[in-house]
């Protein structure tokens, strides 16, 4: 493995130019290439040069020139050499080397600011639970599997094993009507609800209507980008506020509706109904983002809106809050009118997502391994929220948490007395990170709250968090 890789640099790799005719000799001018990609970081410590021999032929010219030039730079610190005859850039520079942008500056540490102690940074997914092993089957099942003309350029909307694995999984679990045509694979919501604008926005939509507080770097960013109007819907405790819809004759609505961001409030059955009933009367769009359904701990999953109108709902999941956000897999339900435009739009973004990660996702649906990593993830989650919200009654009982039934995060509303943004900047100077509900207002005003995401911190971590946030507080009272 290690002889693969340190040869596997080959002469055009290295970019070098010669003169054949500028009167520099030739092994002076291998030396400057070589240097000056080291320094410019081009070339990073441990990478490996060619053999003295492949380089030699790479450039047309004896191989005893090349031995020079490499002997040259490794008196001079700049390469190392391995026994068995391989050359590496040395791990650590000579100082002239030592610039900025230079391999040696690259791997050093850079000043950190003075860490965190406990971080309730939200949108975070334990991914140290990443099922590796179940993963790595899919993926060898794959890629012992698949033959090579499925490896080609796709149609756009992704794999259709993966669109007929979806649907398997979305009509059990969400309640979802979903038919493997109308999926599309994208790479987590963040692109999908970027492709769902862009078309909406050729369509001739004006105005989207986004929950208030909602999710600032997505819908809001790119709606504004689009040309859209954006207007916020104010949440209530149950979500969206339905009767606030009528007046702003928007074409399309995002919703959180499952455990809605950031407050947590669950869209009862009634106004799900209601928001349907608006789209129809519209003929507007509502997006679904379903981004965290598969965490429900004291209540009975509620499914998911696209079951109740496919012509006026578009349904999007990703894998991003169950497995990894890394993976960037993401997927959605589109009503059959959109799945062309939606298509187009994604071809053009990206010409379709990766194909073995598809592959494996399909398998590892189909084998029941996305249940069953949720099955294990759920307690775990389950005890970090319940650490939590201990934590918060013994330290701060005078702070509302909501939306504790489902999710990786619990906003916590704060006594009028607290100033969101001082208890903020409090928190930062005791050492922990934690975010306020007002950064996420459309309209501005708003009882002030905190998120505390919980999913990748131990439950002592957490107790932890919560003593530092209450010293805060009172620090803030004091003050
Ligand atoms: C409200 C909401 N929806 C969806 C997502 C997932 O986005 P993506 O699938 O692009 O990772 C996030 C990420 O934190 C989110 O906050």
């Amino acid at each position: 493995m290690g002889r693969l890789r340190t040869n596997s640099r080959l002469a055009e790799d290295l970019l070098i130019e010669l003169d054949r005719d500028g009167g520099v000799p030739l092994h002076r001018q291998i030396e400057a290439s070589i240097r000056t990609s080291i320094r410019a970081g081009r070339l990073r410590a441990g990478a490996s040069l060619p053999p003295t021999r492949t380089l030699a032929a790479g450039l047309g010219i004896s191989r005893g020139v090349v031995v020079e030039a490499y002997q040259q730079l490794v008196a001079e610190g700049y390469l190392a050499s391995r026994s068995g005859g391989y050359t590496q850039v040395a791990a650590s520079m000579p100082p002239a080397a030592a610039g900025v942008g230079s391999a040696a500056s690259m791997a050093a540490p850079t000043a950190q600011p003075a860490t965190r102690r406990v971080d309730f940074g939200y949108g975070r997914t334990d991914v140290s639970q990443f099922p590796r092993a179940a993963w790595l089957r899919s993926i060898r099942t794959v890629l012992t599997s698949t033959p090579n003309d499925r490896f080609a350029y796709l149609d756009g909307r992704g794999m259709p094993e993966l669109h007929q694995a979806l649907c398997d999984y979305l009509n059990r679990v969400r309640g979802t009507l979903a038919v493997p045509g109308n999926v599309v694979v994208c790479s987590g919501y963040g692109q999908g609800i970027s492709l769902l604008i862009q078309v909406l926005a050729r369509r001739g939509a004006r105005r989207i209507a986004l929950e208030d507080p909602s999710s600032d770097d997505d819908a809001r960013v790119l709606a504004g980008a689009a040309g859209l109007e954006v207007v916020g819907i104010p949440v209530g405790p149950d979500g969206v506020q339905v009767d606030a819809l009528d007046p702003v004759d928007a074409d399309a609505l995002v919703l959180t509706p499952s455990h809605q961001w950031p407050t947590g409030g669950v869209l009862s059955a009634a106004a799900r109904a209601e928001v349907i009933r608006w789209a129809r009367r519209r003929g507007a769009i509502v997006v679904e983002d379903d981004y965290d359904a598969e965490y429900r701990y004291d209540r009975s999953p509620v499914g998911a809106m696209q079951g109740l109108a496919p012509d006026h709902v578009v349904y999007c999941g990703t894998a991003s809050k169950t497995l990894a956000p890394g993976l960037r897999l993401g997927w959605m339900v589109v009503p059959a009118h959109l799945v062309a435009d939606v298509t187009a739009a994604k071809l053009l973004a990206d010409r379709g997502s990766p194909v073995i990660d598809q592959l494996a996702f399909a398998d590892f649906l189909g084998r029941g391994e996305f249940d069953r990593h949720l099955r294990r993830m759920r307690p775990v989650y389950r005890r970090r929220r319940d650490a939590l919200l201990d934590a918060l009654r013994t330290h701060l009982p005078d702070l509302r948490p909501a939306g504790i039934a489902a999710g990786q995060h619990v906003v916590a509303w704060l006594p009028p007395d607290l100033e969101e943004a001082a208890v903020v900047a409090a928190a930062a100077r005791h050492g922990l990170g934690i975010q306020g509900v007002g950064p996420f207002r459309i309209a501005g005003a708003g009882p002030g709250g905190l998120i505390f995401g919980y999913a990748i911190l131990s439950e002592s971590a957490i107790a932890e968090g919560v003593a530092l946030l209450a010293t805060a507080i009172q620090e803030v009272r004091g003050s």
